[in-house]
């Protein structure tokens, strides 16, 4: 299955679902559900920098995707009072570019660079001193007519968001005063996310389906939302259900194929075939690709974290191994080896 199909994909599927995606997006830190020692954190930020009246210092935002990155941004933008500018950092291609984006900000704004580990190496450099002191030195015209420009910039908020902060250049990273790592969300936050996205569509849901949405949603609440609205779907056609109870979630997930720890087909696979063919590993990520017929970015990128992170699997020098909650997961007894655990 080609990974946009996906319905436990972290990634956004479409524009529509782009669309939806604003119209559930908190504006308030107190609407945002979750993250709440980043919260706390922030809230202190901000309100500091507001007292001060200056721009808050540069944010960077990092973890996986669906987690809720460019909402914090929006919300951080909504709480200082000022605008928002947002790009991403392949967007960005020439030095020209950046400039156009900072000349048109307004003291204390945000410019939101979504993606920061992909913006280019000359465009990189050109952020360090417009973020250290608020100025950049471009090179206008070309040739004998080339000449240095000294450009002064208003104060200004860069907040980059990234799921690879490995990525980041140590000289970019250490100019962000505020380091920020978003982590999957507990349960119980999920429930509420669930529970507060059903008002806005205006659909009723019993708490015992919310709590189940939310169990299968792999920590994302962007999952939990898409869950929601396919489920929604089931249990509009279907004539006996006047909201979206433990029953229709089950129902729908189960044709979904979302099972209860919310792992789908390929996911059952990947577990599987390591157990299958390789004795649960160790096994090398390409060779476990190639066998799921999936590209090893994006075994990498969308289903090994959340397998790690549950648990199923670890990382060894040598591979990866399947642990034995994963086959207990399965259902499938643990081989007689030493080495798993
Ligand atoms: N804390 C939250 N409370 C309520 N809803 C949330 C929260 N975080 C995220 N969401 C919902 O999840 C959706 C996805 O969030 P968002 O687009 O901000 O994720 P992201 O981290 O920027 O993802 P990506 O890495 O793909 O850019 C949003 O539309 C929003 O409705
Ligand atoms: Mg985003």
């Amino acid at each position: 299955m080609a990974d946009d199909e996906r319905i436990v994909s972290p990634e956004p599927s479409d524009d529509n679902e782009d669309s939806i995606e604003k119209s559930l997006r908190p504006q308030t830190l107190a609407q945002y559900i979750g993250q709440d020692p980043i919260k706390h954190e922030l809230s202190v930020y901000i309100q500091a920098a507001k007292q001060r009246e200056e721009s808050l210092d540069h944010v960077l935002l990092y973890g996986p995707p669906g987690l809720g990155k460019t909402t914090l941004a929006m919300v951080i933008a909504n709480e200082m009072g000022v605008h928002i500018r947002t790009t991403s950092g392949p967007a960005i291609e020439k030095p020209g570019d950046l400039v156009a984006l900072l000349n048109e900000l307004q003291p204390g704004d945000i410019l939101f660079i979504d993606e920061i580990h992909r913006l280019p190496k000359i465009v990189e450099e050109m952020l360090y001193s417009a973020m250290e002191d608020f100025y950049i030195d471009i090179v206008v015209g070309q040739g004998p007519t080339a000449h240095p420009v000294h450009f002064p910039l208003p104060p200004f908020t860069l907040i980059g968001a990234t799921t690879r902060a490995g990525l980041l250049s140590a000289p970019l990273r250490d100019r962000f005063g505020i380091v920020e790592h978003m982590a999957y969300y507990e349960t119980a936050d999920l429930q509420e996310i669930v529970t507060r996205s059903a008002d806005i569509f205006n659909t009723r849901i019993a708490t015992e389906g919310a709590h189940e949405i939310a169990l299968r949603s792999r920590g994302t609440p962007r999952i939990a939302n898409r869950l929601l609205k396919r489920i929604r779907d089931f249990a509009e056609v279907s004539p006996d259900h006047t909201e979206i109870d433990l029953a229709i979630v089950n129902h729908a997930l189960t044709l979904l194929r979302v099972d209860a720890a919310g792992l789908d087909a390929t996911d059952i696979k990947l577990l599987s075939t390591m157990v299958d063919y390789y004795d649960g590993g160790p096994v090398g990520l390409n060779t476990l690709a190639a066998n799921i017929g999936e590209e090893t970015e994006t075994v990498a990128a969308m289903y090994e974290p959340y397998l790690l992170q549950r648990g199923y699997l670890k990382r060894t020098a040598r591979g990866r191994v399947v642990t034995a909650t994963g086959y207990a997961h399965l259902g499938r007894p643990l081989p007689n080896s030493e080495g798993q655990s």
